[in-house]
């Protein structure tokens, strides 16, 4: 079993991204981007252009989770112009199957994220045919939030259904993902971990990124799902 930790750069100094990205850049397995639409949620943040710059300026896979309305019309050009793995909410895609087919056709993994008031039961039937499950730990929308431990009976049934079905899907999970939440986080069958403020906000990133990382490890090993 692998951990994949994923910094989000919304808590970056958006001014110096580049910069701040490439020093952290060996000790982390993929860019989370978070794009916000000030429609879906009550935020506004980036879109293509930079994620097209990040792609051009560091040498790492980008994860980028869409919190935009009709992700139906949009997620295929963030798969197009390359994002490794391309995240849209259950709760906005009026054709979740839609989503799903345009950011295959580009050869992107497929994420599927649900908020924390949606059911896992809504999104069981898409399991098949994506390549992630993201559990909000937070209501999107904000980094620095604070992380909502009452998430972890939806990542535990869907580290179940995992086993049962012995589905390739990893379980992601994102929002206030710490030093002191990620343990459980692992325990209860997540593999890979957004973290925001716990790594950039962080005296020493570097550090910070290899602290989570072995945490994360730790409460693999030995967890029920293993
Ligand atoms: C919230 C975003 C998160 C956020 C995580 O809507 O999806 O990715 O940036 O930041 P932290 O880890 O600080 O909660
Ligand atoms: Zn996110």
């Amino acid at each position: 079993m692998g951990v994949s930790i994923n910094p989000s750069i919304l808590s970056a100094d958006l001014a110096n991204l580049a910069t701040e990205c490439n020093e952290i850049r060996d000790y982390c397995d993929y860019f989370h981007v978070d794009v916000m639409d000030y429609h879906f949620v009550p935020n506004l943040t980036f879109g293509l252009p930079v994620v097209e710059h990040l792609l051009s300026k560091v040498d790492k896979p980008l994860d980028c989770h869409l919190m935009i309305e009709n992700p139906e019309r949009w997620a295929g050009a963030y798969a197009e112009v390359g994002a490794q793995s391309v995240t849209f909410h259950y709760e906005a895609a009026k054709s979740p199957r839609n989503a799903i087919s345009a950011i295959k056709q580009h050869g992107s993994r497929v994420g599927l994220a649900i908020k924390p008031a949606t059911d896992l039961q809504d999104v069981i039937e898409y399991f098949d045919d994506i390549d992630m499950l993201l559990v909000m730990t937070v209501e999107p929308g904000f980094s620095g939030q604070s992380f909502m431990a009452n998430m972890m009976p939806k990542v535990r049934r869907a580290r179940e259904i995992v086993l049962e079905r012995n589905l390739p899907m990893t379980i992601q999970v994102d929002g206030g993902v710490s030093a002191t939440t990620i343990s459980q986080c692992s325990e209860n069958g997540a593999d890979v971990f957004v973290c925001g403020h716990a790594v950039f906000r962080a005296e020493d990133p570097r550090v910070a990124c290899a602290n989570l990382r072995s945490l994360a490890i730790d409460a693999q090993n030995g967890a029920w799902w293993t």
